[in-house]
């Protein structure tokens, strides 16, 4: 069943993916029948975690993020190639986990995915701020976006959590990720 979400740029459907939105990419709002996309992902963001681009992530925490309905995947001929999830936190969500896989970037698929996940979390959480810890490239995405860079200080601690997990959680807070803000 087709849900709309109300989109800053016009209203898009997202929910089961019929509306086709470049060339042969669909993006859909994840639910169980995607769930199975989860070992795909789990590889594709074990390799850039490993290059520390982003926080490694279990293949239960990713099939759980696309079946409770917090994540939009780009498919493309019945391969996942790109994901983003929602995680939720008490007064903010975080766009987590923005991943292309190699031989689709450039496209225009990144920003889509991230713009739709903000319609997303406008829709199911429209009370909450919305954060992105951004590396060097997906900073531009954000910023394309409205995000601004806030002070690291400023944010709970409920986020720095997750951080535990990063390599370069040593050297906080003057590590490379910059914790940015929708206004
Ligand atoms: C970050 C990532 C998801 C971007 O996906 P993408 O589909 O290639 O991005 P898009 O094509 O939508 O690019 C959107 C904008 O980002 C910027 N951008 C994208 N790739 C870039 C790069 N390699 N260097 C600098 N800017 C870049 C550009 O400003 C681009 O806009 P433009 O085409 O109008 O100039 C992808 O590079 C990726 O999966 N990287 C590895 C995982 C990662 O680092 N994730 C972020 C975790 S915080």
């Amino acid at each position: 069943m087709d849900k709309e979400i109300s989109g800053l740029e016009g209203r898009f459907l997202i929910e089961t993916g019929e509306k086709k939105m470049k060339e042969n990419v669909w993006y859909v709002r994840g639910t169980s029948s995607y769930g199975h996309f989860s070992k795909n992902l789990e590889g594709m963001i074990k390799v850039e975690a490993g290059k520390g681009n982003m926080l490694a992530k279990s293949d239960t925490e990713i099939k759980e993020y696309i079946e409770s309905g917090n994540s939009i995947l780009a498919l493309c001929n019945g391969n996942v190639v790109g994901f983003v999830c929602l995680i939720n936190y008490t007064d903010s969500v975080e766009i987590a986990a923005l991943i292309v896989n190699s031989e689709y970037r450039g496209m225009g698929i990144g920003i889509k995915l991230a713009k739709q996940l903000m319609y997303l979390s406008k829709n199911i959480y429209p009370n909450k701020l919305v954060i992105m810890f951004a590396n060097e490239i997906s900073s531009h995405i954000a910023i394309k976006l409205k995000f601004v860079i806030v002070d690291k200080e400023i944010l709970d601690n409920e986020f720095w959590d997750l951080c535990n997990d990063c390599p370069e959680f040593v050297n906080f807070p003057d590590c490379h990720c910059k914790p940015m803000m929708l206004m």
